[in-house]
Parts: C-alpha cells; structure tokens; sequence
C-alpha cells in the first residue's frame, strides 16, 4: 500500500502563469531552477510525497517533479491529478471531461511529463462530478492499477459522500480536500481513507508576516468565486482575525506560524496529510522543519478549537 507519510509538499505555484476562460489560475512567475531546487531541498530533509496535477502550469508543474527526482524516483510519492483539459503550447485551460476516454489519454500524458511508469497516487480532479460518471472512473482506475499504471487512486473533491464512495474499491485509498486550522471539515475525515490537505498555509495566509503587492496574475489577487482567504491580493478580514486569535497557541514552543499550522493537522486526525505548497528552497525549509516539533499537544489543540470553533 502506499504510504503517505505525514506531510507531503504541493506544486500548483511552481507551474507558473496559466488561465482558464481568460482568467489567470496560477501564482505568477515561478523560477524553474528554485523550484527544481525547492523539491530536492525537501527531499534531502525527509519529505517524500510530493502533489502535483495535469493542470498546473498545462503540464509544467508535472515536468518539473519528474526532473527533479528522475534519479531517486522509487523513494518518492507522486500524487497527481486527472480532469481538466489544456493546451500546453498557450498555457490554456480548455475546460473539463470526466469521461473514461479522457481518463486513458490524461493518464499517459501525465506518466510522460513525469517520466515514469507508473503514478503513485492518481486523483480525479472534479469535485463535483456525478457518482454515475465516478462509477466509471473509479472501476477504469482499479484497471490501471491491474496495468501497473498507477498503484493507487482517490478524489479530490470536498463532500464526504463522493470521498467515500471513491474509496471503496481495493485502492481507492484517499481524498483531497481543502482543510486547515482556520477552515476545518471534519466530515472529511470520518472515513478509512487518509485525506490530503490541500490550502494548508491558507494560501499563504498562515505563513506571510507582511503581504507586499502580488503580482496581477497571483490566482489570489484575482478573486475567483472559491478564495476565501484573500481578497484582492489582500488577506481577508476576517480570517486574518481568526489566525491573530490563534497565533500565541500555534508559535509556542520555538515554532513558527507555519510550523504550528502545520502541527495542528498531526494533533487533529493521524489520517490528514497537509500538503503545502511551496516555491524556494527557504519555503521547503521551514515547513519540513514542522516535522521536528510534531503535533500540538491535547491542550493546545483544546485551546485552537475553543477558539475558533
Ligand atoms: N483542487 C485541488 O485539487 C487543489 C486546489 C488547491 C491546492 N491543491 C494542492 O494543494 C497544495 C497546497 O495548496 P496551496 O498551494 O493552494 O496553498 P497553501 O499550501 O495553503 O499555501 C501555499 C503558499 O504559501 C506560501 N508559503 C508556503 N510556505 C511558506 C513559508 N514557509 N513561508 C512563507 N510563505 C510560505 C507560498 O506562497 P507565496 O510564496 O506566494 O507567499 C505558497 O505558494 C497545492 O500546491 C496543490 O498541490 C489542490
């Protein structure tokens, strides 16, 4: 069975600028080289999962993870992601398919970027799909892992039910979700799967001390209908307040905010795996360093959630 491990790092930022119906969906420029840099540094350190997607970057993100750890490709986990469609050459999302023929065609584009031949974690990326469309997914998933294309699958979508269902099979084994000290979904993690944690940092907001200007292609500053930590490149207000209500409990003992908004996740459930997205070696760093101080304890948890909660 594959083995997740406690934390694993995300990749969307270092896809770089993309859009979607005309609209920026990336964080900006990335730096390729610090990207690359980024996930070997967090290696080295003993973080082994790394998350990525199809679509981050149309393609760039994926390539970047396979470059990275060509060489030492059996002692990480990749988790990737399937449903969007894109055009690598314009960097244009094109729209979704849900359907078994895509399924097959994303799944051979994904172990070329990845330059490998088999994905360890594959994730259908369309929180809302039909269960009768999912039906279909997930029994052409256990196919795969017949072919050895794939060791195991899961959903990223937010609703129990749909995790749930995807995990019946023998290796439906996780969902993603979006989860973290100041949004919590309990509902996600009632069941036998391990659930990865996607928007740990709140997008930044449970790491940044200061918010300087984002760029005009930061997904943040460009106030999609599901953001709801920034508004307008700007923290929102009212998660702001929750994370400064919090702040003392979550940097005691040496850690730094980060550190203890990672800490609450291994304190709250042993089946979340928070997944932080990074970008520099610096980021990789400080977040794999989470590793060291491990859960809050009973009390200090006790104390987030009769804050918040
Ligand atoms: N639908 C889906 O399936 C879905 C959706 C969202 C995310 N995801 C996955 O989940 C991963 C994590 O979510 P996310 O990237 O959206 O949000 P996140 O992990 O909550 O926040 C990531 C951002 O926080 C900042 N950051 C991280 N570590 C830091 C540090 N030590 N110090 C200062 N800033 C730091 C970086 O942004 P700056 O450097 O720009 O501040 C980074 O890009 C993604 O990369 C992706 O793999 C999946």
């Amino acid at each position: 069975m594959t083995d997740l491990g406690k934390l694993g790092f995300g990749t969307w930022a270092m896809g770089g600028p993309y859009t979607f119906g005309g609209e920026p969906v990336g964080w900006g420029p990335a730096d390729d080289a610090e990207s690359r840099k980024a996930l070997r540094r967090a290696f080295e350190l003993g973080v082994t999962l790394f998350d990525t997607a199809d679509s981050y970057g149309c393609g760039h993100a994926e390539t970047l993870v396979g470059q990275a750890f060509a060489d030492v490709r059996d002692q990480v986990v990749i988790a990737t992601k399937w449903g969007f469609t894109f055009d690598a050459a314009t960097r244009r999302m094109t729209g979704s398919d849900g359907s078994v023929g895509h399924l097959r065609r994303a799944v051979e584009g994904s172990l070329r970027r990845l330059g490998t031949d088999r994905i360890d974690l594959y994730q259908l990326h369309l929180g809302d799909l039909g269960l009768d469309e999912a039906a279909l997914l997930r029994d052409e998933c256990e196919r795969l892992v017949t072919e050895g294309k794939i060791r195991s699958y899961g959903w990223s979508t937010d609703d129990p039910e749909r995790a749930r269902f995807f995990t019946q099979l023998e290796h439906g084994v996780a969902a993603q979700a979006d989860i973290n000290v100041l949004f919590d979904n309990p509902g996600m993690y009632t069941g036998e799967y391990a659930v990865l944690c996607r928007r740990p940092l709140a997008m930044g907001l449970l790491a940044r001390e200061t918010f300087d200007v984002l760029p005009p292609d930061d997904v943040r500053v460009t106030n999609p209908a599901w953001l709801r930590f920034f508004v307008d490149g700007r923290p929102s207000p009212e998660y702001f307040a929750a994370r400064e209500a919090v702040r003392d409990v979550l940097t005691s003992g040496g850690r730094t905010l980060v550190q203890g908004a990672l800490a609450w996740f291994w304190a709250r459930s042993p089946r979340l795996v928070p997944i932080p997205g990074v970008r520099t070696v610096a980021q990789a760093e400080e977040n794999a360093a989470a590793l060291e101080f491990g859960p809050l304890t009973p009390e200090q948890l006790a104390q987030v959630e009769s804050v918040l909660r």
